[in-house]
């Protein structure tokens, strides 16, 4: 498994004004771009080729993946040979490829307009509005779809009050060692019809006979082409599976769990010095 797919090229409407110029998956966590943090689990995971499915309204987002030898001198003049190194190696240590989706059809489709770009029997797509603490995760997910030479999504259990906002499976079986048969799965399922609690996150390992499912695909939930459904379709003659998440997952597709997600994963990090007590200082001042 060598490919990753991020699906880059939706409007991010929550996070308006600022993504009029700035794509969300550019906002820093710290100094670090949320997409690079994406980039950095797949790495961790194996991963050697990213597919950044973006949009010609979202510049920006190519412009980070594209050599700065000017800046990258700067930084060497003034003595700063680890910026200098870091800067290089994007897209040096493994390689990039954009491609465009003219139109935000959905995330089926963004998956979609990949096809030409992914090599191999399978591929990891991961939404970067999702970041996980570390690769193993993704690392289990790749050696499940090996074993079973089928797709398998991220699978992570909430409040059954919360179901309404994902996609949700129906386990075909007891899940064991985090790893369960998935017999169905619907998309953003009222809290009634909702065959379980365990919601599918964004991480997905998928065979790559899902192209012929996403071409076949009509409007779905919200008058989208979802991904979900074309792994449904893909579900009625392969095996799939679900792993369950074992690691810190932060939903940053919100302008207040980006916060929380900057906060916390800065900490993690050590990135701030002082951080703590200065955090300590500004939630007394607003304590009630
Ligand atoms: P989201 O729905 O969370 O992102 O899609 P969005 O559409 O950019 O944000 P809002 O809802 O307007 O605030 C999850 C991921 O899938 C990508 C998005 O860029 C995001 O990374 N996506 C979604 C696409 O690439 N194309 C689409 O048509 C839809």
């Amino acid at each position: 498994m060598r490919t990753l797919v991020i699906p880059a090229a939706g409007l991010g409407t929550r996070f308006l004004p600022a993504t009029k110029a700035v794509p969300k998956e550019l906002m820093p966590i710290g100094p670090i771009p949320a997409i690079q943090l994406v980039i950095d689990e797949a790495l961790g995971a194996g991963i050697d080729h990213v597919v950044i499915v973006g949009s010609a309204a979202k510049p920006a987002l190519e412009e980070y993946f594209a050599p700065r030898p000017d800046l990258e001198r700067l930084l060497r003049e003034k003595g700063n040979d680890a910026m200098a190194d870091r800067l290089a190696s994007i897209g040096r240590d493994w390689r990039v490829s954009v491609v465009h989706q003219d139109d935000p059809k959905g995330l089926g489709h963004a998956v979609g307009c990949a096809s030409g770009s992914v090599e191999g029997d399978a591929f990891v797509v991961s939404l970067p509005d999702e970041i996980m603490s570390g690769p193993e995760f993704l690392r289990k997910m790749i050696d499940v779809c090996t074993n079973t030479s089928g797709s398998v999504v991220g699978l992570m259990e909430v409040d059954r009050s919360e179901v309404s906002a994902y996609g949700v499976v129906a386990p075909a079986a007891e899940m064991v060692d985090g790893i369960v048969k998935i017999e169905d799965l619907v998309e953003k399922p009222s809290v009634n019809d909702a065959p379980s609690s365990l919601i599918i996150i964004g991480r997905y390992v998928l065979t790559a006979d899902i192209f012929d499912e996403i071409a076949r695909l009509t409007p779905g939930a919200g008058g989208e082409l979802q991904l979900t459904d074309a792994i449904r379709a893909q579900a009625q003659r392969a095996p799939l599976h679900g792993v369950e998440t074992m690691v810190n997952r932060w939903d940053t597709g919100t302008p207040q769990g980006f916060l929380a997600a900057a906060v916390e994963i800065a900490l993690v990090h050590g990135w701030a010095d002082g951080l703590e007590s200065q955090l300590r200082v500004v939630l007394d001042r607003h304590r009630d």
